[in-house]
């Protein structure tokens, strides 16, 4: 986050003056200061701002706590109170970035996609849950639910991403087994209609994970639910070869919350190891989607690229030369960044 807010500053120092920060707790520092994963004086503050920036909330430290007071809570809460019920995860390849990949550079070079993930409905928040007992024995429920206009309003978001892209939408759902994913796959094919210029086809999400890793270029936009979003991410994630590179943008008719795609790390916490460029760029997802600032997003994403292409590597990352620290990297692309938007600007006048 500390890089992230030195990149924006770097922003202010060329163009002026633009935003003020405010910081509220959430998480596993939010339970240690307050008892609670998200106090009311961090809802305010997300309330009252343009746009909420989010470092990830956990640790081992906190796993053993009741589950109302788990770190986690803090983010689903965040996500419900704000009424974000959709969440872009973009994966893209860069072409000098292919060789860092999980699989074969051949198989992964091209690859532009954009989950987009129910956020607010699904398995996560459905009832009944909890731990009941019967007949002496205990038993785990959740449920999954979809009511219609929670599909329908995602659905819309799916398809007009796609117009601003490669006009191709797969939906991705479980609907040979599941009639909640039954639904879902009705009231997606229903609302594609609409939108005549966008293809529609529909995988099973066994499939699709399979095709992720088996040709990943295919894709364009993924409309998927909370749950199979939450893991189809983490698996688009290794084809650009670190989850440290991952931005999200979370997003309601309203409110808008930007973070990294990773979790916190905690076996590096503190180290000066973590990549941040998935902070950095989802504060860049920021500045497009929140602040309609395009010179200022495209000028983040290229210093992050121009940063790694010249090899810059934290930890996570392989490379040949001896890897950099969290600040360095964040130094570097704010560094960067300047430079790409003093070129864009004289471009302009
Ligand atoms: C994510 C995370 C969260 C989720 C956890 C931390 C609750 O894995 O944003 O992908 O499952 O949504
Ligand atoms: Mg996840």
């Amino acid at each position: 986050m500390a890089e992230a807010v030195k990149v924006l500053k770097a922003v202010e120092e060329v163009v002026g003056p633009l935003f003020s920060f405010q910081t509220g707790l959430v998480g596993g520092c939010a339970v240690d200061a307050t008892a609670s994963p998200l106090p009311a004086e961090t809802i305010s503050i997300c309330n009252n701002a343009r746009a909420v920036l989010l470092g990830a909330v956990g640790g081992p430290q906190w796993d053993s706590k009741r589950p109302e007071l788990r770190p986690e809570q803090g983010l689903l809460q965040l996500r419900q109170r704000l009424g974000l019920y959709v969440n872009l995860r973009p994966a893209k390849v860069l072409d000098s970035l292919a060789r860092i990949s999980a699989l074969k550079p051949e198989r992964v070079r091209g690859t532009d996609l954009v989950i987009v993930r129910e956020l607010m409905g699904g398995i996560y928040f459905g009832n009944p849950r909890g731990i009941f007992a019967k007949n002496g024995e205990r038993m785990g429920v959740n449920t999954e639910i979809y009511r219609e206009h929670e599909v329908e309003r995602v659905a819309h978001r799916a398809f007009q991403l796609a117009r601003l892209r490669h006009q191709k939408v797969t939906s991705v759902d479980k609907a040979n087994v599941l009639e909640s994913s039954r639904l879902w796959r009705e009231v997606v094919t229903r609302i594609g209609r609409s939108y005549p210029d966008v293809g529609l086809e529909h995988l099973y999400v066994d499939s699709c994970a399979m095709q992720l890793i088996g040709c990943p270029t295919r894709f364009d936009v993924i409309l998927t639910n909370n749950m199979f979003g939450d893991i189809l991410s983490d698996e688009a994630s290794m084809l650009t070869g670190s989850i440290g590179l991952l931005p999200s943008a979370s997003l309601g008719e309203h409110a808008a919350l930007y973070e990294p795609a990773h979790g916190s790390a905690p076996d590096i916490a503190g180290r000066n190891r973590a990549n941040p460029v998935a902070a950095i760029a989802s504060a860049a997802l920021m500045l497009r989607y929140s602040f309609r600032m395009e010179t200022e997003a495209s000028a983040i994403e290229e210093a992050i690229e121009r940063v790694l292409k010249r090899g810059v590597r934290t930890p996570d990352l392989p490379g040949k030369r001896r890897p950099t620290t969290t600040t360095h990297m964040g130094d570097l692309i704010a560094e960067a960044t300047q430079k790409a938007l003093k070129t864009a600007r004289s471009r302009k006048k």
